[in-house]
């Protein structure tokens, strides 16, 4: 197989995981817990979210790992770390980013430290639990969404910055 085409399955295979991985937070962040913070029990709202983001969780984990290393095995490729040094692929440093504070989350802080302490604070005040983890939520779909607009315009020859 020729480079280019091996660049093309890479750059297929990264967007599948992302389509996955931030498809998912956005239905979450947009549908679901909005929908949770509405319902009539708080307690119930927490238990469903623990249950449906669990799920959410693993499908998340696995994509992660694709996408971060579809996207260094493209880089590679591309023989392009040094876009690192260079202000005008910010939108790499920000995929980049964002990959590593999911990766942070989703494979050290959640399973360790955020699911035991979100159970603890939801059984006191459900209500605020869930309004904390949507703005959460909000904050890192805005962030994702921004670096695929900016990956995007980027790798097809916009320079926005
Ligand atoms: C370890 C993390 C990541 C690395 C190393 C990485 C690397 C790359 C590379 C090298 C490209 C191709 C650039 C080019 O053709 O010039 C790319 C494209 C892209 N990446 Fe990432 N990426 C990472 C994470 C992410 C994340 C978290 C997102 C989404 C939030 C994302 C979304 C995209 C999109 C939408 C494209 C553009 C596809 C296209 O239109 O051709 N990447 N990435």
């Amino acid at each position: 197989m020729d480079a280019t085409t091996t660049l093309a399955l890479a750059r297929a295979i990264h967007v599948i995981g992302v389509v996955l991985w931030i498809g998912g937070v956005a239905f979450v962040t947009t549908v679901l817990l909005g929908a949770l913070r509405r319902h009539h029990d708080a307690r119930e709202g927490v238990a469903l979210f623990e249950r449906l983001e669990g799920r959410f969780a693993l499908q998340a984990r696995i994509v992660t790992l694709i996408t971060g290393l579809s996207g260094f095995y493209m880089l590679h490729l591309l023989n392009g770390w040094e876009r690192y040094q260079q202000p005008h692929f910010w939108w790499l440093h920000l995929m980049t980013l964002v990959w590593l504070i999911f990766t942070a989350v989703l494979f050290v802080l959640e399973p360790l430290i955020l699911r035991r302490w979100f159970h603890r604070w939801a059984r006191r005040d459900g209500a605020r639990a869930l309004a904390l983890v949507h703005r959460m939520h909000r904050l890192l779909l805005a962030l994702s969404l921004l670096a695929v607009a900016g990956a995007v315009a980027g790798s097809h020859g916009a320079t926005l910055f």
